[in-house]
Parts: C-alpha cells; structure tokens; sequence
C-alpha cells in the first residue's frame, strides 16, 4: 500500500515517574491488558515496549482521536521501571523517546524519580506531558468509567474539585521550581513553550481520551517532519536489555528507532569488550499491544520496521550491554558499522584519571548519567563500567591513594558472592542506591564525616 502511514515512523513515547505513580498501570488502561497485576509485587522489574496502533489510540480515545485526522501509524510506549534510570533510552548521541509521559501520582506530588526523570528529560530537550494520575483517590470522587476528565469534572461535587485543583495547581508549582511553566492542557496553546497537565486515572480511565488525543495531536503538528524517515533504510536501535531465552540462548529487547530488520542481517552490537559482529538468527516480534517483556508468544517475522520492539535472537550476543547501539550492516562495509559503533560508545566513555573511586552501573545509559553526575560532584573516577560488582573491582579500589577513594559505588548493580568475601577483608567501602543523586550524596555525607 502507499498510504502515507506506510512511510511515518511510529512515534516512540517513554513513560516516566516515581515508582508506584501507576506506568504500567496507564499503559494497561490504553493497551487493555493487565500487565501490572502478573508483575511480581506490581513493580516493573525493566523497560518493555509495546507498538499500540492508530486504530487502539482511537478506538480508547473516543471523539478526541478521530483515524482519518492522523496518518501515523500509532504509538510505541516505553514502560520504564520507576527505579531504573530513564537515562537507558538513548539513541545516536540522543534521547531515545520522541516524546515523554511523566506520570505522578496527584496525591505524591513530585518524588526522587520524578525529580530524576524530569532532570533527563531537560538535559535531552525531550519534549513531555504530565499524567496527574490517580484522580479518582480525591476524597468524594464520584467516577466516570473511561470519561474525557472535563466530562467527568462536570459530574463532580464543588468539595471534589476544588481539593484536586489545590493537588493540580502544587504540581504547576513544583514545575515551575523545576523551570517548566505548565498548565491544564486544554489551556495550553502552544506545547512547546507550556507543559500540558492532563488529570487522569489508570484505574477508571477518566482522562485516558484526552492523554491519547494530547499525545497524538503534539506528534503529529510537532514531529511529523521527524517521523518522515526512511523506514526501508538500514536498522538503528537500541539494547533495552539482553535475556536468556529458551531455545535461543542469549537474546535482545531492542527498540528498532530508524530503518528496518530483516531475519539474516548481519547486525554490529556494542558488546561488554569489543563490537559483535553476527546474523539475525530470528526476529521475535510482540503481538499489537502486547508488551514485549511479558509477552510468552512471539511472532517470528521476516522484517521489523522502526520504530518496533523487537527481540533479536542471533549468536554470541552473551557480552550485548543494555544500552549499546545495535546496527544493521545492509551494503555497507562491515569495517565502517563497526567504527560507528566504536564511535557511538566512545562517545558515552566515561573520562577516568590515575586516582579516583570505582562505579559499577546496570546499563551504559546509567553509567553515564553517573559520570555526569560524579563530575559535577568533582569526584574523579579511577574506573567505570557497566556490570555486576565482582572481586576485581574491589581490588581495583582498594589501589586508591586518598582513602576517601578506596569505594565502589554501584548504581542498580548486584555484588558477586565472592566480590562480597573481598569486601570484608579489604577496606574499601561500597555505596548502593537505585536513585543517582542519593547515591552521590551519601557518598559525599560518608567524605564530610571522614573530613570532619
Ligand atoms: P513501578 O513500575 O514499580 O515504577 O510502578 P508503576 O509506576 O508502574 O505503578 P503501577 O502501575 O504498578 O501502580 C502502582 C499501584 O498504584 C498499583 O497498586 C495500582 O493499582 C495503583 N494505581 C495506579 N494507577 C491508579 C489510579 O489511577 N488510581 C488508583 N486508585 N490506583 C492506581
Ligand atoms: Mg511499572
């Protein structure tokens, strides 16, 4: 066919916020499944991605999306656990997402990940609406099952309304602290100067229409120029994570952000030493709406077009580090895919020095955030990778000079058993947190009382 939504991208739309503010459970709402209730304590252990399609978006949207006003092909949303670092979602120098949820929880208000995931969302210029979610918490609520929020508001006592606009107008507030001016969205004229606020509620879906019809409306008047790519080209994506399958071995969830996927390509992967080289066994794609990490069936295809989550199973992809570019070769040179790769993840290297502490991070994208966020700190950095903490790095610690040094400091990261047993006989110290800033600052609280 040569409608135009054959040659739009699909818009890629990261979901943010504090754990528990409701992601997946927004994301349930929309694809209408129940990811959230199989998880394990309904808290998303990893990023997962799910293709929703124009005809979805409309058909929960009501009269705010009508189908013939679009041609792109519809959404991919990002689900990222609210104790992971967004910073994973890169793409060629820049954010992965064309656009961003940041979801809190009205009654919340901004917490440490929201505060985080705003951080990155200023420092990639990517643009964002906000999700007030959980309106239907506001004491004498009176629900109205997947209502556009207007509608529902009208429905609502004087009391209802008046505490959730004082929970509203806080959010605008911390917003503005955070040098964002935002308001109501259907007050809003221009997107790109004002921040939309959208009143919603994953558990009634009221305001779930005007999300989607928010969402649909900026990428189309905004993005559509960049959506305009050539899907046909060669692939570009991004490692969401690297898993063990039945059958298959070590595999990819991969976001596919720019050209296509063919079973066959030879694929460059940022590996853990050196760029893999190797040949798409099988292209493991999710049903429509279904979420690629808890999806048990998947379709084995031919081709994927960007943008798609897609699991690639291929050999030797054992050392594949979540974060890492993943290329597809076409009728290129092998040689010159593997220099941009080369080039791509000596552009995310991190500057280390003679003398300096140890950081450990679970994705190239945390790492990093963590070396930006240690060099504003001004602690130098001895040596920085992504992986587990093992006996090695404390050994590499424990050759600091300054004794404030002698300290791993692992973002996300687990700590090997025998990494542990070297622990104990050493000195150096190791730092954890799953939320980078605290991280630093108990590492900075921990040098202050060795100084004191
Ligand atoms: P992480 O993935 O752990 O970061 O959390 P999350 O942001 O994905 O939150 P999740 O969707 O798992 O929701 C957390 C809890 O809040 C669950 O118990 C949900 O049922 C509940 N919840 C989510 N949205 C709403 C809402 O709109 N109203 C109410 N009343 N509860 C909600
Ligand atoms: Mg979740």
């Amino acid at each position: 066919s040569t409608s135009q939504s054959d040659t739009l991208r699909t818009p890629i739309v990261a979901v943010l916020g504090h754990v528990d503010h409701g992601k997946t459970s927004l994301l349930d709402k929309v694809r209408g499944s129940a990811v959230s209730e199989g998880e394990a304590g309904a808290i998303t252990q990893h990023i997962g991605a799910t293709a929703v399609p124009l005809e979805t978006v409309s058909q929960m949207a009501g009269s705010l999306v009508k189908p013939e006003d679009f041609d792109l092909p519809g959404l991919l949303f990002i689900d990222t656990p609210g104790h992971h670092s967004f910073s994973t979602l890169r793409s060629r120098g820049g954010a992965l997402a064309d656009i961003a949820i940041l979801v809190v929880d009205v009654n919340d208000g901004f917490q440490p990940q929201t505060e985080e995931a705003i951080d990155i969302l200023k420092r990639t210029g990517t643009p964002f609406i906000v999700a007030a979610n959980k309106v239907d918490t506001t004491p004498g609520w009176n629900p109205q099952q997947g209502e556009p929020i207007q509608k529902s508001l009208e429905k609502q006592s004087k009391r209802a309304k008046a505490k959730l606009d004082e929970s509203l107008y806080e959010l605008i507030g911390q917003l503005s602290d955070k040098g964002f001016s935002s308001d109501f969205y259907w007050r809003v004229q221009n997107f790109q100067k004002n921040i939309g606020v959208v009143p919603v509620s994953a558990m009634t879906g009221e305001g779930i229409p005007d999300l989607l019809g928010v969402l649909m409306g900026l990428s189309q008047r905004y993005m559509k120029d960049e959506m305009a790519i050539d899907v046909a080209g060669p692939g570009y994506g991004t490692v969401l994570e690297v898993k063990e399958e039945r059958g298959f071995g070590a595999t990819l969830d991969v976001v596919l952000y720019d050209g296509t996927i063919h079973a066959g390509d030879t694929i460059v992967v940022g590996g853990a030493n050196k760029p893999i080289v190797t040949e798409v066994r099988a292209l493991l794609q999710p049903r429509p709406n279904a979420e690629i990490r808890t999806e048990k069936r998947f379709d084995k295809v031919d081709e994927v077009r960007a943008a798609a989550g897609v699991k690639i199973a291929a050999p030797d992809l054992e050392d594949a580090m979540a974060g890492a570019p993943v290329r597809v070769v076409g009728d290129r040179d092998v040689d010159e895919v593997i220099h941009e790769v080369e080039a791509e993840l000596a552009d995310i290297e991190v500057t280390t020095e003679e003398e300096g502490v140890v950081v450990k991070a679970d994705t190239l994208g945390s790492l990093e955030a963590m070396a930006n966020a240690l060099q504003e700190a001004e602690v130098p950095i001895l040596r920085a990778e992504v992986g587990d903490i093992a006996p090695r790095d404390v050994a590499v610690a424990s050759t600091a000079r300054e004794p404030e040094h002698k300290v791993i400091l692992g973002f996300n990261v687990d700590v090997l058993s025998n990494a542990e047993d070297e622990l104990d006989k050493t000195d150096v110290k190791l730092f954890e947190d799953d939320v980078i800033y605290q991280l630093i600052d108990e590492y900075e609280e921990f040098v202050d009382e060795m100084k004191r």
